[in-house]
């Protein structure tokens, strides 16, 4: 019998192993690249690159949101910025045929420390409190109490998440501060913690930027439009897990993604914002939970 829990088989357990590995790698020499006066879009591709030479693929785009941005920035296909003195967000997706590691780390050329520590510290906690049978309430509350301890808030309405083969964001949530009603940990759950920690007002607000899509349902209806329609197909190679509009090119391309969001076929994500325009620190893991702890797979 194969089946190890409820939740996940041997295999399955040994796919999460290893795009945790891959991830592990990436990060580390993902991280090296983040300096003043390096493109952002190199950097990006860098990591992207970097994961399917491995042997993964990015389970999302190289997320690099700076500053204020909490989550969801990526480089578009002619941006052309660079790193200045920022607080610069590393969050990276991999999957192996659907099984994702999804880890964050802050690389801080802003010289804002404590904020940096804030964040680990968090999850480190947040961590150290994982295993089956535990309420996702307390975990949360782990969070805001530690981030609390740095002089800081946490984002309260951004939440960790659980993971399932394609999708990236599955329940139940993981929260960021202490919620009156909580999910109880299985045995055998693969789940990403990830505080994010500010001086501002802890709250985050869609801006009206994106760069990266995911189509909505997994067997969306084909487009009449031959450009919609051809381009939805490459689009259906990520399934229903997120890409970045840079992935494709051809004639027309924004105009069709317009059209695509328009009828709802694909969705955006918009980059997210913390509310009063303060420093956004994040740390994220992922992990599988045991019956008395967790195994973290990005280390
Ligand atoms: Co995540």
């Amino acid at each position: 019998m194969d089946t190890m829990n409820n939740y996940s088989t041997s295999e399955e357990i040994e796919k999460y192993r290893q795009s945790g590995r891959i991830l592990a790698e990436v990060q580390e020499k993902t991280a090296k690249k983040i300096t003043v006066g390096a493109s952002i879009l190199e950097t990006a591709v860098f990591a992207e690159d970097l994961i399917r030479d491995l042997g993964g693929q990015p389970a999302f785009p190289c997320n690099l949101s700076r500053n204020e941005d909490a989550a969801h920035y990526t480089p578009g296909a002619n941006d052309t910025s660079v790193f200045g003195e920022d607080m610069v967000k590393l969050d990276i997706g991999v999957h192996i045929d659907g099984y994702i590691a999804d880890a964050a780390i802050t690389i801080d050329l802003s010289d804002h420390p404590e904020l940096v520590e804030a964040s680990k510290a968090a999850l480190e906690s947040a961590i150290d409190t994982v295993h089956a049978g535990v309420d996702t309430r307390e975990i949360g509350a782990v969070i805001e109490k530690t981030i609390g301890e740095f002089g800081y808030k946490p984002i309260s309405n951004l939440t960790g998440h659980g993971l399932l083969q394609y999708q990236s964001h599955a329940p139940p949530a993981i929260p960021n501060i202490a919620t009156r009603s909580g999910t109880i940990l299985q045995e055998g759950q693969v789940i990403a913690i990830e505080p994010f920690a500010t001086a501002g007002a802890g709250r985050v607000k869609d801006t009206s930027k994106w760069e990266i899509y995911h189509i909505k349902t997994e067997k969306p209806a084909l487009p009449r439009i031959p450009r919609a329609r051809a381009l939805l197909k490459e689009m259906m190679e990520y399934k229903t897990l997120p890409f970045a509009k840079r992935y494709f090119s051809g004639e027309k391309i924004d105009f069709t993604f317009r059209q695509l969001t328009k009828s709802g076929i694909i969705e955006p994500y918009p980059i997210l914002r913390e509310t009063t325009g303060a420093l956004v620190s994040q740390a994220e893991h992922t992990m599988i939970v045991t019956e008395d702890g967790c195994e973290v797979t990005t280390r």
